[in-house]
């Protein structure tokens, strides 16, 4: 019996890993097993012998099956250790920096716009590109016969045989923002709606979709000298100098009386454009008083409330900023371009972090 113990508990030991150590658990206590044998013998024997034997076959059984977990319990130790020793790593090393791309002239132009007139207290528009003709023309002051719809090189949308309606259009501007936010919204209102819109037009300063923003105010007193300074607050925080020069030129929309193009002082000395010197002048967008008229269409009484509005292309104000001399390229989706002119993803605009840093 002690050579048995012996070599079970010396073959234990040595044991390399478990189905080694399943082996010898077979081996030694299984059914079959060689002191599952011894134990058989135990009948033949006389009371006296068994007496003997039968503690110490049980008490060898025991021991066998306490070096077998003992080692079973050693092993999955080592293995432990030995992959966590395998799997370290340093998590205090700095992070991989992974490039996700940047973010389009458009969509920061459009992020900066808004967060300069968020700023002067106005709320963000929205109304769809697929407009029908009532919101992007009728509303607007621009009846059947305007010429300012065929100036416009509508898209328009098909409509079923037989379907004597209007079609739809790819709205052609904003301003039909303008009635949508008037007749959910009422008086006073002070909103802008950037977004996209369509004309049929295509060379180095057109394409066919491009974006605008348009602006509105509404109350019972605002006038065009409020018009003025939020212009000129917007122009001097979006070209991120601290004086600029506005220029009022009498011009004509159908959805406001009087209406003015506003041009900035600037210099194109070298090539490079200059806010705010110079002896050139830059348009940069239509504005005036909102039509009576088109208050009505809004739901608004034009005799109680009267208000300004305004629409500038963004991807020219943008084309300005950052020196870009193609609109087409704006519309690429070529990488090398987007890398060029994009901007870093987590630079959110904001007037007190800086606008485009
Ligand atoms: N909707 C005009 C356009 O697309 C721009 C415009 C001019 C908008 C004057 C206005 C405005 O709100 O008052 O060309």
């Amino acid at each position: 019996m002690d050579d048995l113990r012996d070599k079970y508990i010396n073959l234990i030991a040595n044991a390399a890993d478990e189905a080694t150590l399943e082996d010898l658990r077979v081996q030694a206590v299984g059914k079959k097993g060689e002191i599952s044998l011894q134990m058989r013998e135990l009948g033949k024997m006389s009371a006296e012998e068994r007496q003997v034997a039968g503690p110490k076959l049980n008490a060898l059984k025991d021991e066998i099956n306490s070096a077998l977990a003992a080692k079973k319990q050693g092993l999955a130790d080592a293995a432990l250790d030995e992959r966590l020793r395998a799997e370290w790593m340093d998590v205090t090393l700095p992070a991989r920096h992974r490039r996700v791309g940047t973010i389009h002239p458009v969509s920061q132009v459009t992020e900066e716009v808004t967060a300069i007139f968020a700023d002067m207290g106005f709320a963000v528009a929205e109304g769809p590109q697929v407009e029908s003709d009532w919101f992007n023309f009728d509303a607007l002051n621009i009846p059947g016969h305007h010429p300012a719809r065929a100036e416009m090189d509508t898209f328009y949308t098909h409509r079923a045989p037989g379907d004597d309606r209007p079609p739809h259009v790819l709205r052609t501007h904003t301003s039909p923002v303008q009635i949508r936010t008037m007749q959910a919204q009422g008086a006073p209102l002070r909103v802008i709606a950037p977004g996209r819109v369509y004309r049929a037009d295509y060379d180095q300063t057109h394409t066919p979709m491009f974006h605008q923003i348009e602006g509105l105010a509404i109350d019972k007193d605002i006038s065009m000298a409020n018009l003025k300074w939020v212009l000129e607050e917007f122009v001097k925080a979006f070209f991120e100098v601290d004086d600029v020069e506005l220029r009022f030129r009498a011009s004509h929309f159908p959805f406001t009386e009087p209406s003015a193009e506003v041009d900035i002082r600037c210099s194109w000395e070298g090539g490079t454009l200059k806010v705010g010197e110079g002896d050139d002048w830059l348009e940069i967008l239509g504005s005036g008083m909102v039509h009576p008229k088109v208050l009505e269409a809004g739901n608004i009484d034009p005799n109680e409330w009267q208000g300004f509005a305004f629409g500038m292309g963004i991807d020219r104000i943008a084309m300005l900023k950052y020196g870009i001399p193609d609109l087409r390229a704006f519309f690429d989706s070529d990488l090398r371009w987007l890398r060029h002119y994009g901007f870093a993803s987590l630079d959110v605009p904001t007037l007190h972090g800086g606008l485009s840093r």
